[in-house]
């Protein structure tokens, strides 16, 4: 499927629907305190956020009882729908339960982060660029948005999108939903791992301009 699409919107008509459309938290209503990567794919993601100096004061959206940060930044606000999970996160400072399906607004002031976070998590959103839009919202000039994404899903709950398309393409598409946002400087795209020795990890990134 390509990424670009009618005028008014580069994604196709359809590329944000579910098989699963009912009530996400329903679907997140038993908490899940297993990983979703491998250890080496984990330590990609804890190397890629020492290298980009995520520190400060960080979001991770869409998170659990796990945030793969390498140390403990001087605060941590993890937002997602399972409380049990963020209750167990033990970096955390601050838990939110909050469905971004529902209301992409970030229940947060302007210009509160220094980072914020998404781990394979960016294919369930249904309203990314109004998302991503908030997420620069709250970030500080110079601060960084990254999105890290492997090969598995729950696919009842991915966006069509995402699902019938190969994984450059969801480089690509990650990227779009910032550029599309605004307000941010043009976004990065790498594969850190390529799934030969462990599970293969790609990498968005964008700093907030
Ligand atoms: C595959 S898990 C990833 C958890 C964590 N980021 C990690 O790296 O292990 C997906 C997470 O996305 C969160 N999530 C799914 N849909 C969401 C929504 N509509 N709003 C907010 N969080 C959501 C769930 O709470 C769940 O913990």
């Amino acid at each position: 499927m390509p990424v670009t699409g009618p005028a008014s919107s580069p994604f196709p008509p359809g590329f944000f629907d579910r098989q699963d459309d009912s009530d996400d938290p329903a679907f997140y209503d038993s908490p899940r305190l297993v990983t979703h990567l491998d250890e080496p794919a984990i330590a990609a993601v804890s190397a890629l956020y020492a290298e980009l100096g995520v520190t400060g004061d960080v979001l991770d959206l869409m998170s659990s009882w796990v945030s793969h940060l390498p140390t403990p930044p001087r605060s941590l606000t993890v937002l997602g729908l399972n409380a049990d999970e963020l209750a167990a996160n033990p970096m955390a400072t601050c838990a939110v339960v909050h469905d971004l399906n529902a209301d992409p607004a970030l229940p947060f002031a302007d210009s509160s982060f220094d980072a914020v976070l998404n781990c394979v998590s960016v294919d369930y959103l249904t309203r990314p660029v109004e998302v991503y839009a908030e997420v620069a919202r709250v970030l500080r000039p110079g601060g960084v948005s990254v999105c890290t994404f492997s090969n598995r899903c729950f696919p009842t709950k991915a966006v069509r999108g995402w699902l019938t398309t190969d994984d450059p393409t969801h480089c690509a598409v990650v990227a779009q939903y910032h550029r599309t946002a605004g307000g941010f400087d043009e976004p990065v795209a790498e594969q850190r791992l390529d799934g030969r020795r462990s599970d293969p990890l790609w990498a968005v990134w964008a700093r907030r301009s």
